[in-house]
């Protein structure tokens, strides 16, 4: 096998695009794939002030590399989310990467900046963990932003991640969540834009990326996902590509070229209030989601909760 660009051995094949590279050029190749997604989808330019979430998992701190190398103006923000050993872990990783390359690191600690954690939260609304957990991260990486002036937030979500989901959307013909799936969501009012850079990379990339350019990475998977649907979507979606290697990226790509702005209009008709007690944009007319777990969540003591 030799490198497509450079004819060198190659380290790794990359069956959907019929290539394999050696390491550079593969390093090449992902900084390629994320330049073209930021401008195909016009998600940022060198003015804007990007903020980077980072989980210390492989697919964020590869993106803050890439950011980071393709010159952008780019700071990292880390949620603490109070999981035991997997959160101290992946604070340890981020906060390792950020310090070696002299980047600046925000910080938001669930348990010390706001009373509660995702196991509590978890047990109080008694629904699946992942619930509250995105509710809190998309609630933080927003007001965070918005605190210091960023104009937009990029996420890690990469390839596989986001066609999973459109699987799970489509599968339940879950027309508003289709109509919001797209790698931009627009600044508005109290928001800031949203991106996701890595749509045209998928996992094995990333990790790869990782592995190549030397980036030490949180291996462990969040021990509250075990079971999370989208795993399955996911096995479904790669015995898929097993057999016609493309087929992922083609349902994706082609999602977001010709799929979604069918489901834009009912999606887009919301109107928003501040909520009282944070400032943050709301749907409800009252308190926000956010601030209402973090009033229910906050009030369980530690010791009385399940298990121990
Ligand atoms: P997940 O929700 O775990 O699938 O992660 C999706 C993306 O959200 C990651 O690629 C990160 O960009 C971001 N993210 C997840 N967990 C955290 C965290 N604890 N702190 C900051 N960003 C996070
Ligand atoms: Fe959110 Fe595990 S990271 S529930
Ligand atoms: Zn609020």
């Amino acid at each position: 096998m030799k490198c497509r660009r450079c004819k060198a051995p190659a380290v790794i094949d990359i069956r959907r695009h019929n290539a394999a590279f050696c390491s550079e050029c593969f390093l090449h190749h992902c900084r390629e794939q994320v330049r073209k997604a930021i401008h195909e989808y016009e998600m940022f330019g060198p003015e804007d002030r990007v903020l980077v979430a980072v989980s210390g998992g492989k697919d964020s701190l590869a993106l803050w590399d890439l950011l980071v190398d393709l010159d952008y103006e780019v700071d990292g923000l880390y949620l603490g989310l109070g999981i035991g050993d997997y959160s101290d872990e992946s604070g340890v990783h981020t906060r390792q990467f950020a310090q070696e390359r002299g980047l600046k690191l925000h910080e938001v600690d669930l348990p010390t900046d706001h009373g509660f954690d995702i196991p509590g939260a978890a047990q109080v609304t008694r629904r699946a963990p992942c619930g509250a957990c995105g509710l809190s991260k998309r609630h933080l990486f927003n007001s965070t932003a918005i605190e210091h002036g960023y104009d937009v937030v990029a996420t890690g979500h990469n390839l596989d991640d986001e066609a999973a989901v459109l699987l799970g959307n489509v599968l339940r013909w879950e027309t508003g969540y289709l109509g919001r799936q797209y790698p931009v969501l627009e600044a508005s009012d109290g928001f800031a834009r949203k991106v996701k850079p890595l749509v045209r990379l998928g996992e094995r990339e990333m990790a790869a990326y990782c592995v190549l350019s030397g980036i030490d990475y949180q291996v462990e998977e969040c021990p509250m996902a075990e079971g999370n649907r989208h795993l399955g979507f996911k096995e479904v979606l790669n015995s898929l590509e097993d057999r016609s290697p493309g087929a992922k990226a083609a349902f994706l790509s082609g999602f977001f070229a010709r799929g979604h702005e069918r489901f834009q209009t009912e999606a887009d008709q919301v109107l928003l209030a501040p909520c009282p007690e944070c400032g943050a944009p709301t749907t409800t007319g009252g308190t926000c989601a956010f601030c209402s777990l973090r009033a229910r969540a906050g009030v369980v003591p530690v010791e009385l909760r399940a298990g121990r």
